[in-house]
């Protein structure tokens, strides 16, 4: 039985396969919907047995209940939250890095899909402008670089601080909440800094510093967006860099959705004064095509992270024989798969070309349709879109309409759109990157809006 768990079984191979060629080919994937828990479990129970039930039947229940009951984020009307849109090249070279087995901890272990990564990373590093040094990982997601980061941040403090100082890091009230967990989990408080029209200035921070100049002296570090996950609001990140300078602040900059932008030439401005991050952090899951779960984790000076996160056991001393990278040591995490390789492949495979003109689709689709809800009567455009995220209101509507309508639509298989909080009210808000979305879809879905 051990044994035949790890043979070649070459019809296992080809009915997995053909599931996933039929899979890939499918344009568009099946919106498909929340699956009802009674059915679900329905179909799982008793299926773990202890002589297996066979690889057909394992199929079958994932193929007829397991992936109907699974919402397709990368589906070109997959508007909430934040979708994906992995490209066919980076969904492929992922099953790739399956079957390989790469244990991406250490250059001992896995030194060319290291140096790989860190070809990505760095192409990463050049678009915001850092320097020939910075490097870090790929870590799951943005809030587990957003904590990696943050430590780093903590700990380089505390070696200035007095023992036990109170600690905190100046956020906007528009930060992700990622960063909140951050501050709970590593035991610092948040400097919350309100902001004016959303966005994160030096004007808002010096103002917050002024009035609470106690609460400011224990700042560390000021998290600066680019953008914002409810808006696509790019803070003032040059203006945020001249004060994290003058008070000797770490400067952390989260481009978990919005740091794809850079790539465009039409937005790329926006981000002036990103070149002054110490850390940076970007997920390609997101608007950079990749498959989940990946989030590249930048520092423009590895080393501080380096002793911060280096695990110690003896055990391991084998891999910090040598000066090469080792993945493990700029973030939380040990063991890891080589997240990065599926971007890596795709970029080499379809050029940075592509990346670019596939992101300035997004943002030319986020303007038309701003302009097609500006002149639809009975809808409000709330704001120009600075990125792919566009924010609108029904004449009329309260939260139970927005729900209601989110849940026929989704219903009727036509969008996935969730409402959001803006000023204190419930209001529409489509998040685009799928390059595949049309304006057509668009009109599509505001037709629903009238019935
Ligand atoms: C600005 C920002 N930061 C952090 C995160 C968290 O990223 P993840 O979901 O990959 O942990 C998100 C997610 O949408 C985000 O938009």
């Amino acid at each position: 039985m051990t044994s035949r768990m790890h043979e070649h079984d070459p019809q296992l191979t080809s009915l997995v396969f053909d599931y996933l060629q039929r899979r890939l080919a499918m344009d568009p994937v099946p919106l498909d919907r929340p699956g009802d828990a009674a059915e679900i479990q329905a179909a799982l129970s008793g299926l773990i047995t202890p002589g297996g039930r066979g690889a057909p039947a394992a199929l079958s229940v994932y193929s007829e209940t397991i992936a109907k009951s699974v919402l397709s984020a990368d589906h070109p009307k997959f508007w909430a939250f934040i979708p994906a849109a992995p490209t066919k090249a980076s969904l492929l070279f992922d099953m790739v890095v399956s079957c390989a087995s790469i244990q991406g901890i250490s250059w001992l272990e896995a030194a060319g899909a290291v140096a790989a990564e860190n070809q990505v990373l760095r192409w990463i590093a050049d678009s915001a402008g850092l320097p020939e040094g910075a490097g870090g990982t790929f870590v799951s997601g943005g809030s587990a670089a957003n904590l990696s980061a943050l430590v780093v941040a903590r700990d380089t403090a505390r070696r200035k601080r007095a023992p036990g100082a109170k600690l905190r890091i100046a956020v906007s009230d528009q930060a992700h909440s990622s960063i909140r967990n951050t501050a709970n989990i590593i035991g610092v408080e948040l400097f919350v800094v309100p902001t004016q029209d959303h966005v994160l200035t030096a004007a808002a921070l010096r103002l917050a510093i002024d009035a609470d100049p106690t609460g400011a002296a224990e700042a560390f570090a000021v998290v600066g967006t680019c953008g914002t996950t409810n808006a696509g609001i790019i803070d003032d990140l040059s203006g945020i860099a001249e004060v994290a300078r003058e008070r000797d602040w770490w400067f952390h900059v989260d481009g978990a959705y919005g740091g794809a932008g850079l790539l465009a030439p039409s937005v790329r401005g926006l981000y002036a004064g990103i070149e002054h991050a110490d850390s940076f952090i970007v997920d390609p899951h997101k608007w950079l095509f990749a498959p989940f779960d990946c989030a590249a984790l930048i520092y423009r000076q590895p080393a501080l992270a380096r002793a911060v996160h280096t695990q110690d056991a003896s055990y391991l001393d084998a891999i910090h024989d040598s000066e090469e990278w080792n993945p493990t040591d700029y973030a939380y995490h040990l063991t890891r798969r080589a997240r990065g390789l599926p971007l890596w492949f795709s970029l080499v495979v379809h050029g940075t070309d592509a990346y670019t003109e596939a992101v300035e689709s997004s943002l030319t689709l986020a303007r038309e349709t701003a302009k097609l809800i500006a002149a639809t009567p009975g809808l409000k455009l709330l704001r120009q879109p600075t990125l792919s995220v566009v924010l609108w209101q029904r004449d009329g509507w309260s939260a139970v309409d927005y729900n209601e309508w989110s849940h026929r639509i989704l219903a009727d298989q036509v969008a996935f759109v969730t409402p959001t909080q803006w000023a204190g009210q419930t209001v529409g808000r489509f998040a685009f990157l799928h390059p595949k979305t049309t304006i057509a879809d668009v009109r599509e879905v505001l037709a629903t809006l009238q019935s």
